[in-house]
């Protein structure tokens, strides 16, 4: 039986899609399994429902236009390295006026603030120092009750990160992905991380069928 839940996720989910459609199948397709092997519906709540948004490393867009659609009051910046990425994500914003996408770096992050900074699966491509001098830049331009919503990939169980890392080492040598290399932190790690840049720092365990070892961090300002 299908619930009230599962029906608005699939509604989301069907939505998000056609956004894709004027892409080319290469596109369409790459979404389509991103969206099918990564957990980003479980990220959206932690995002507040209005506000200036920061999507770091946004690749397609895929995140950038979960969080625009299941919240008009949101206004999304969607930005990544990689300019092939953000020409097919500009493509899906149609007449919508609450999303816009910008190549952009990790490491020099726009001149604004903003109420929340969410930032998937980007990380881990990352040197550490870079990580943490990152972590502080978005601090900076967190507004004061402002939050990180960190997705990214834990070292426990080791089966699933290994799984992880055979995948993202083959996404970044032979795939689409742009990075410096892989550089996942273990948690300890990151929860300290966060700390430093001057934030508190939650864990919340994302627990899949799925064979990734899926975790997310928040960082809340005070
Ligand atoms: C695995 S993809 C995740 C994309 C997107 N966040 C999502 O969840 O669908 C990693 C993305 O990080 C981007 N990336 C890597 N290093 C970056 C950096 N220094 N600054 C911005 N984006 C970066 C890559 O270009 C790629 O699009």
């Amino acid at each position: 039986m299908i619930t009230s839940n599962e029906s608005l996720t699939d509604d989301i989910h069907r939505t998000l899609l056609t956004l894709y459609e004027p892409l080319p199948l290469g596109d369409r397709l790459f979404v389509r399994i991103r969206l099918l092997l990564s957990n980003l519906y479980q990220l959206e709540r932690y995002v507040p429902r209005e506000g200036k948004i920061l999507d770091i490393g946004c690749g397609h867009g895929v995140l950038s236009n979960l969080l625009a659609i299941t919240s008009p009051q949101r206004q999304i910046l969607g930005i990544d390295i990689d300019a092939k990425k953000i020409a097919a994500a500009q493509r899906t914003i149609g007449k919508r006026s609450n999303i816009q996408f910008e190549v952009g770096d990790a490491a020099f992050l726009p001149d604004s603030s903003f109420h929340a900074v969410t930032i998937a699966d980007v990380m881990y491509l990352i040197p550490p120092d870079t990580q943490r001098a990152i972590l502080t830049s978005i601090a900076c331009v967190l507004e004061p009750n402002g939050v990180l919503v960190w997705k990214t990939q834990t070292h426990q169980p080791w089966w699933k990160y290994a799984i992880t890392y055979t995948q993202e080492w083959l996404m970044t040598k032979l795939g689409p992905t742009k990075g410096a290399g892989l550089f996942f932190m273990d948690n300890e790690e990151s929860i300290q991380a966060i700390r430093t840049a001057g934030l508190h720092p939650v864990v919340v365990p994302l627990p899949s069928r799925r064979p990734y070892s899926d975790i997310l961090f928040l960082g809340c300002k005070s």
